[in-house]
């Protein structure tokens, strides 16, 4: 029992990044907050801002926005705490194992495994949506059987669609994992140009479509309410649609909070940063301010150009245009959508390898085959693979709204376990050099955990479900193999054996 709550000290861990076997240090505060942007802005805004606005928030999908925004806000303060105080992969896990003990690191790091790998396949998924409708303007169309997902969810139930796999999805995930083979500089590289694609898409997105806002679109601004809560499917305030899932404004923000994902990835790179103790909490903050900005422009252009009910639930952003008669501007949004989500994928399966060579290290999962760094590429090219194969299989197989869902319930849990992290933290070493601080604590952080909670709780009820049952797999991996293997709890073993 002892053993599962052993905790790593901060300064063996900081002892640790000091052996052999590390990753290069080359990625300095611009590279840092191109990879936050890049992994923040993709999938979120270009596909699921449509279904959400149509269905669930209305106009008041802005609001959504700034409140999914605000809650990351309060998260990014401790992820970047903690980030400056231990600069070296693998983010909330680590934090986890320095403050709460072996067993709540174990589900922490499981869980964001959970998230990079599901996140990873969501992204592909809307990746394969944007590339086929590039595709068909110049009259290519894969044949129906290769084009989605092999299942569909519907009302709460997967049902077999008629294609067999999405193939666009698997190849765009097999193509990331090679370039992540090859090298973090190649791909940080990489990541900068499909940043500036689509940085300039959105701007251009924001600038052309000012003109074409009719503010009439803007009435009724919260069709479905202000609320939009309910806990494990009973709903508390605000309506619920037919299958009886909360919408309404906190509902949207619930839905849209995956548009947000990525920043908490910018830690996961401390390991490689050249000034971590600056630099992160500098990226992290910064990347998050801009696409915070830049989305409640998106939106707010997107609900004024087009009555929300007609919004497009599949590639929203593009479809505006067509409908507001700009086709031209319709197929170079989908274009750089295509290059945008690309990135996004990028910076997410290069995050998911870090977490479990982090949990290797530590001896919780066989460190043989996760912190295996590349002799030549000095990259974790063996679990990218294991990765690689397990996002293949869910992208080609699985939709993107239940894939969504379950992301954002496992980010979510994860940013509560941070923001509790800190608190904390600064009770058992409340001397301990801190780079950055996080204001206001313990304010902030309760606030995090709060406005977390309260969006976990806006997610349908198979959320939770899926949660508990993916958590369960891993405590029993973890009391079959990690408890036994575990370096730290050897080391407890020895001690008490030698007494
Ligand atoms: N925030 C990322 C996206 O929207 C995950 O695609």
């Amino acid at each position: 029992m002892r053993h599962i709550v052993a905790r790593k000290s901060l300064h063996r861990l900081l002892e640790e990044t000091k052996n052999d076997n590390r990753l290069r240090r080359v990625l300095g505060p611009v590279t840092l907050t191109a990879l936050g942007v890049g992994a923040i802005i993709g999938a979120g805004i270009f596909v699921a801002t449509g279904a959400a606005a149509k269905s669930v928030a209305g106009p008041a999908l802005m609001v959504s926005y700034a409140l999914a925004g605000l809650t990351c806000v309060f998260a990014a303060l401790c992820y970047a705490e903690f980030a400056a105080m231990a600069p070296v992969a693998g983010s909330a896990y680590t934090y986890a194992y320095t403050t709460m003990g072996e067993v709540f690191a174990w589900i922490i790091g499981w869980d964001l495994a959970l998230e990079y790998a599901v996140g990873s396949a969501t992204v592909a998924n809307g990746w394969s949506g944007y590339f086929q409708s590039v595709m068909a303007k110049f009259g290519l169309v894969l044949p129906e059987y290769l084009q989605k997902a092999h299942f569909a969810y519907d009302n709460g139930h997967f049902v077999v669609t008629n294609s067999w796999v999405n193939l666009p999805a698997v190849c765009i995930v097999v193509v990331v994992s090679l370039i992540l083979i090859k090298g973090i500089h190649e791909s940080a590289k990489v990541n900068a140009v499909m940043v500036f694609i689509k940085v300039t898409a959105v701007l251009f997105v924001i600038c052309v479509g000012v003109f074409y806002i009719h503010p009439g679109n803007y009435i009724p601004f919260a069709p479905f309410g202000w609320t939009g809560i309910s806990f494990f499917g009973t709903p508390m305030f605000g309506a619920t649609n037919a299958g009886g899932d909360p919408v309404g404004m906190i509902a949207g923000s619930a839905i849209i909070f995956f548009a947000y994902i990525g920043f908490d990835s910018v830690s996961t790179h401390a390991e490689e940063a050249i000034n971590p103790e600056r630099d992160i909490p500098i990226a992290i903050i910064a990347s998050l301010v801009i696409c915070t900005a830049l989305y409640i422009a998106v939106v707010a252009v997107l609900t004024g150009m087009v009555p929300y009910a007609q919004l497009s639930k599949d590639a929203a952003v593009a479809d505006a245009f067509r409908q507001a008669g700009l086709p031209w501007a319709e197929f170079i949004i989908a274009a750089a959508g295509v290059a945008g989500i690309t990135s996004v994928l990028l910076v997410m399966m290069l995050s998911g390898p870090r977490v479990f060579m982090a949990m290797a290290r530590d001896g919780l999962v066989p460190s043989k085959f996760f912190a295996d760094v590349h002799s030549k590429f000095r990259t974790p090219w063996k679990s990218t693979i294991a990765i690689g194969v397990f996002v293949c299989i869910l992208a080609g197989l699985l939709p993107i709204d239940a894939l969504l869902h379950l992301t954002n319930i496992g980010t979510l849990f994860a940013f509560v376990m941070v923001c509790g992290a800190v608190l904390i933290m600064r009770k058992l070493e409340p001397k301990r050099k801190r780079p950055f601080h996080c204001p206001w604590v313990p304010l902030i952080p309760l606030l995090g955990i709060g406005s977390c909670l309260l969006l976990m709780a806006s997610l349908p009820a198979a959320n939770w479900w899926r949660l508990l049952g993916w958590l369960a797999i891993g405590l029993v991996i973890y009391f079959s193999y990690g408890l036994q293997h575990s370096f730290l709890g050897r080391e407890l073993r020895k001690l008490h054996a030698g007494r």
